[in-house]
């Protein structure tokens, strides 16, 4: 199964099905975020499931413990492949959020985001974070760690690190990703599908180079072949 995740960053369940509508769910996995999720809903993701795609639900649950559990109970009845939580929530909720999927017969994979990337030393600082956007990342990856989760969202930069200090079986799941010559867009650090699996990222997330292309299954194919 491939390793890329095309991130459908589409405004409405109309746009994002005539974009899957040539794509075999072999070829990639898909990532639904805030933008479609709040248009199209979960009837729209049953759908994409029931297409045989596996399906990243990129909600960024963050709240008391009871809730965000209720809330990964539902998303994991949608049968989608993986969810994922702020690590932020701390320890408690964490350990909600695992205990509330892990008796299901195919409980979706679960990781955490640990910092923004928009957030960096001095965002951090205003809300009350006094060290580094990496040694945040460090400590929240651990706590993720510590809690049973499967892994982390994390940038291309955290990725080698994140290998070194959890070890192979930690999950990384990363955006930011660019083919060779295609437009960076609003990313700032960028690595190409090659780069990324050299530092032993495991799932990289593209949207744009995909999706705006004129031929997305070309790009599809050719980011496939680099990460092999
Ligand atoms: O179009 P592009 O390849 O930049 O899309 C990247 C996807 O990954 C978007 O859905 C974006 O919201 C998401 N993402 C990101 N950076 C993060 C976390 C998520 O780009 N730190």
């Amino acid at each position: 199964m491939s390793r890329l995740i095309v991130a459908l960053d589409f405004p409405n369940a109309v746009a994002a099905l005539r974009f899957i509508e040539p794509l075999n769910p072999s070829q990639c996995k898909l990532k639904v975020g805030f933008e479609l999720f709040v248009a199209a809903g979960p009837d729209f993701v049953r759908q994409l499931v029931q297409k045989g795609f596996d399906v990243f639900l990129d909600l960024k649950f963050h709240d008391i413990p009871n809730t965000v559990a209720g809330a990964c109970r539902s998303a994991a009845e949608l049968g989608v492949w993986m969810i994922n939580v702020h690590a932020s929530g701390g320890a408690a909720m964490l350990q909600a959020a695992r205990a509330a999927i892990q008796d299901l017969p195919h409980p979706p994979l679960l990781i955490a985001v640990t910092v923004l990337t928009s957030m960096d030393d001095q965002q951090l600082q205003g809300v009350g974070v006094n060290h580094s956007a990496e040694q945040q990342v460090s400590r929240l990856a651990q706590l993720t760690a510590e809690c049973g989760l499967a892994g982390v969202v994390c940038s291309a930069q955290e990725a080698i690190m994140l290998k070194r200090e959890r070890g192979h079986n930690f999950l990384l799941v990363t955006p930011g990703i660019r083919p060779v010559g295609s437009a960076i867009g609003d990313q700032s650090r960028v690595m190409t599908p090659q780069q990324a699996a050299k530092a032993g990222i495991d799932y990289i997330v593209v949207g744009r180079p995909i999706t705006q292309a004129t031929n997305p299954l070309a790009v599809i194919e050719a980011i496939n072949a680099d990460l092999n």
